[in-house]
């Protein structure tokens, strides 16, 4: 289809050793619901770009614009890096896009909701703005509800409302996050992305999630190969290397798997049990577990006490055990008796369950967890709870960092997300010093940037899907 000859690669090669490189960005999202146990100066340092998140993207919307609150004084955030560490606020979220269907619908509406955002970040000292619109032109979380057919107008939409956005941030970065999945690449095609990438400084590729509840088999939820396939899909579409950011996850995703089914010889293909329900909401029998202390090392107060407030579960001494209206501690931390409490999730040192014990199956997939060493995933399938995990270990990560980012002379790494790999910090310390070798070649300000326009030059080795 498209053709890399020898001597434009090497000649772009050139250009760029020219140009001189750089070290690579190393961002890591902070979100608002991880913030109790957090890393110390000595385990933060190195991290380029912190991306608070989020503010609701309805925030900046016309004259309704509202005030916005962030979660930690920005200051105090400063305070938990390295001096001169970027600190940037990210808008959006998964099942957030309201915000951005109305700020981007006509020229009028893109220019105050641009102006509202670039507003909001001089009020409280934010260094740059991040997009997460997730996604223009649908497959969001309200899929069901609002039919993508009725999302089209966001496609050729988007370019717009983020050169607006940059254009009154300026000179702060803007930032987007994307999708790693092809089927939610609607809005990022080949007529609307050089002016995406026109109007973006980076982007936070979101190279996990790659099995997700809208799926029906087992496979990797963030390996190497699938990750690569992300990273060069964004290159076929013209999106220069160095403005790329592979994302990781510091967190396991499992599934049930279909009962009576053997899912021990593969991680690929094993059928689950229907994950979604049909208007799409959750149906339950999937989740995530974080890389925190409660999940990675739980430890049950000896003493626990009956509920007294329906609260129970991990970070508190209370059971539901002994409670009237029902004797199941979900995995939110409420008693109770419906399948969502004594399901999938429920605290078993908590009160009974119905349902596997997510925190019991998650040690033992630590403990014993297999390398797909071809596709470079790690993954676990419980016979006794007929639970398939998925996870990338430091390992697979340091791979990551070799076969993708260097091969691909990608400009950074990222993470979602900080709190949520408190257990040891072990994930965000390879992140930042895994990497440090790692330099990638920084685009001339002129000489190279006619090589950008078109299609993407990846550094280093030609991409083997394509020869
Ligand atoms: C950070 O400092 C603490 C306290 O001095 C020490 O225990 C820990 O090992 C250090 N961690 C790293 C990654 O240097
Ligand atoms: C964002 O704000 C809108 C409008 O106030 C609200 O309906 C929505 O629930 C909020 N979204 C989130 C994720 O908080
Ligand atoms: C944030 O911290 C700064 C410096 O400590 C302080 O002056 C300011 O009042 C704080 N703001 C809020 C909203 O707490
Ligand atoms: C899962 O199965 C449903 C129902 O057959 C189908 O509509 C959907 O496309 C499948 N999902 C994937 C990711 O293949
Ligand atoms: C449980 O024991 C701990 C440690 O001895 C103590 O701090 C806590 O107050 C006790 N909690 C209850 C509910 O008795």
């Amino acid at each position: 289809m498209r053709v890399h000859g020898n001597l434009v690669s090497s000649s772009f090669v050139a250009l760029a050793l020219a140009s001189g490189v750089q070290c690579l960005r190393k961002v890591i999202y902070f979100d608002q619901y991880h913030t109790a146990t957090l890393p110390p100066r000595n385990v933060t340092s190195g991290i380029t770009h912190v991306v608070m998140a989020f503010a609701n993207s309805s925030l900046f919307i016309g004259d309704t614009a509202g005030p916005y609150t962030p979660f930690m004084n920005v200051s105090d955030v400063r305070n938990l890096f390295d001096q001169g560490t970027q600190i940037g606020i990210a808008l959006g979220g998964w099942a957030d896009t309201a915000g951005f269907s109305a700020g981007s619908k006509d020229d009028a509406s893109r220019k105050t909701y641009a102006q509202n955002v670039a507003d909001m970040a001089d009020s409280h000292g934010f260094d740059f703005v991040d997009i997460d619109w997730e996604y223009p032109g649908g497959n969001g979380a309200d899929y069901k509800e609002v039919p993508n057919s009725e999302k089209v107008d966001e496609i050729p939409a988007y370019p717009k409302l983020l050169k607006e956005i940059k254009a009154a941030i300026s000179p702060k970065p803007l930032s987007i996050a994307v999708p790693g999945l092809p089927r939610d690449l609607l809005a990022y095609n080949e007529e609307q992305s050089p002016d995406i990438w026109a109007a973006v400084d980076f982007v936070n590729v979101m190279s996990y999630d790659f099995m997700n509840r809208r799926d029906n088999e087992t496979k990797h939820h963030t390996d190497l190969r699938t990750s690569l396939e992300a990273v060069d899909a964004y290159l076929d579409l013209g999106l220069c290397p160095s403005k790329i950011n592979l994302g990781f996850a510091f967190y396991a995703k499992y599934f049930q798997t279909e009962p009576g089914v053997d899912c021990s010889a593969t991680p690929i293909g094993c059928p689950i049990v229907k994950a979604e329900n049909d208007d799409g909401s959750d149906a339950g029998t999937s989740g995530s577990m974080t890389f925190e202390t409660a999940n990675v090392a739980p430890s049950v107060p000896g003493n626990l006490s009956t509920s007294t407030d329906g609260s129970c579960g991990t970070g508190t001494p209370f059971t539901c055990q002994g409670v009237a209206d029902g004797q199941c501690c979900s995995q939110y931390g409420f008693c109770g008796s419906s399948a969502a409490h004594c399901g999938t999730g429920c605290q078993s040192d908590y009160g009974t369950c119905s349902g596997p014990a997510i925190l019991d199956s998650f040690s033992k997939a630590l403990k014993n967890g297999i390398t797909d060493d071809e596709a470079g995933g790690q993954w676990y399938w419980d016979a006794d709870a007929e639970l398939f995990w998925t996870y990338d270990t430091v390992a697979l990560m340091q791979r990551k960092y070799t076969e993708i980012v260097k091969a691909r002379g990608l400009g950074g790494v990222m993470a979602w997300s900080l709190g949520e790999d408190s257990y040891d910090w072990s994930h965000l310390l390879s992140l930042v010093h895994d990497t440090r070798g790692i330099r990638t070649a920084r685009r001339g300000p002129v000489k190279t940037s006619g090589f950008h326009q078109g299609r993407a030059l990846p550094l280093g080795s030609h991409r083997s899907r394509h020869v």
